[in-house]
């Protein structure tokens, strides 16, 4: 077997560099271990994790209860297909319907593709359950929306980085502005072939935007006026992320299709789903869609432990009474800055606004302080820098990571 060197960081950093596609620019740390709301680098540094690998590991670095059921099944059978039934897949799509309210789940991966899961599913639906003409379909979506990065995904992205020289794109898609109602009316106004709304009901990528209080709840009700499938995208906001187990709930909304992954298996491994009921999900028949590993054994332990754990843990709650925390300090401390704007975000996924443009390097340079001072996070923008840190933190470490935090941007005053 090969033993692998123990490499430097400036090792590990310049073979990914000669290896790996560029895909990524990643702030210049490399990590080795975790455990609960911290990481430590090969040369044995330990950092507050303030990004949770964009809030997949809501339960905390290696999570023992969730590590126990990953190894477990690992020892036992890893993956049949779909070809044969294995013995934890029905289990699963159980404990999750129950537990997230619907009757039937469709196990994928990745964030990406649930997303393509549930347009497709909303398409069929369109076909033959609300009966628009095939290929007519529309589906509307936000602008500066993050969904993933397919070639479908980026068809309606406007991120100009994610779509130069990827297309041709895929049709049948109406953008509008996120948080605007009107814009929401008008499009589903006269166009019987709309046949479902996908919004993120925060928008993180684009920098942590919280729509307007009632926004999702009457964009909610405009869908359903329009027999038009409201999509959510929690695959970021989802799992006590913002305080409440799924972000619409913090207006009572039940989406017509839920979408979920990252923290659905707390960062231990791949696992994402699509939720819906069965007047909805029945439109999907064998050969439709599928995926070798969607459903596999070890995914499914993983997410019921996972979600156990949000559970068990009242990871919700605490996100809750954590993020109002963070937001008064970090508001306190904003009050006599002239080098951060604000601080925006629910439950324990807040960014805070630099005082600078887009293209400027600041929220990179504080990022890089951030990192010598024990702390990591990440900009979403160039200007703004975004906090999300594993939801298993208490009050003490909170207040530690506010501290670095302000001593650090308190390096950036001038
Ligand atoms: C809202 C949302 N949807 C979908 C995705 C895509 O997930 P993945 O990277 O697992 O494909 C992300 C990833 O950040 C996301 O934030």
């Amino acid at each position: 077997m090969a033993v692998l060197e123990q490499l430097t960081s400036q090792q590990a950093i310049d073979l990914e560099n000669k290896y790996g596609a560029h895909n990524y620019h990643p702030l210049p740390v490399v990590l080795s271990r975790g455990e609960g709301v911290y990481v430590w680098d090969v040369e044995g540094k330990k950092y507050y994790d303030f990004l949770s690998a964009y809030s997949a590991v809501n339960q905390g670095h290696c999570h023992p209860r969730i590590v126990d059921a990953m190894v477990s099944q690992a020892q036992t059978l890893t993956l049949t297909s779909r070809a044969f039934y294995n013995d934890s897949l029905g289990h699963y799509e159980k404990f999750a319907c129950e537990y997230f309210g619907f009757d039937k789940l469709l196990p994928m991966n990745t964030g990406a593709e649930a997303v393509e899961t549930a347009l497709k599913l909303c398409r069929k639906w369109a076909y033959e359950v609300k009966g628009i003409d095939e290929n007519d379909a529309e589906i509307i979506v936000c602008e500066n929306n993050f969904h993933g990065r397919t070639t479908t995904i980026i068809s309606f992205s406007n991120d100009p980085v994610a779509r130069k020289n990827f297309g041709p794109f895929t049709n049948g898609f109406i953008k509008i502005e996120y948080d605007n109602l009107v814009a929401l009316e008008d499009a589903l106004k006269n166009n019987s072939n709309v046949a479902g709304f996908l919004v993120e009901p925060i928008q993180g990528e684009a920098g942590v935007y919280v729509p307007s209080e009632g926004y999702l709840a009457k964009a909610k009700a405009l869908c359903e006026a329009h027999n038009v499938l409201f999509i959510a995208d929690e695959v970021q906001t989802g799992i006590a992320r913002t305080g409440q187990l799924l972000a619409v709930n913090h207006e009572n909304v039940k989406p017509d299709v839920l979408i979920l992954g990252k923290a659905l298996s707390g960062g231990a491994y791949p696992v994402s789903a699509v939720l819906a009921d069965d007047a909805i999900m029945n439109v999907i028949q064998p050969g439709n869609h599928g995926s070798t590993f969607g459903g596999n054994p070890i995914a499914a332990k993983v997410a019921i432990a996972a979600l156990e754990v949000v559970q068990d843990e009242k990871l919700a709650e605490n996100a809750e009474r954590l993020g109002q925390l963070f937001r008064s300090e970090i508001n306190t401390y904003i009050e006599s800055s002239k080098l951060v704007s604000l601080v925006r975000g629910k439950g324990l996924l807040n960014a805070i606004v630099i005082n600078d443009d887009e293209e400027s390097e600041t929220a990179w340079n504080i990022c890089m302080a951030l990192r010598d001072n024990g702390l990591l996070a990440k900009p979403t923008h160039g200007n703004i820098i975004r906090f999300a840190p594993p939801l298993v933190m208490n009050e003490e470490q909170l207040l530690d990571c506010v501290s670095i935090i302000i001593s650090t941007l308190k390096q950036f005053e001038n």
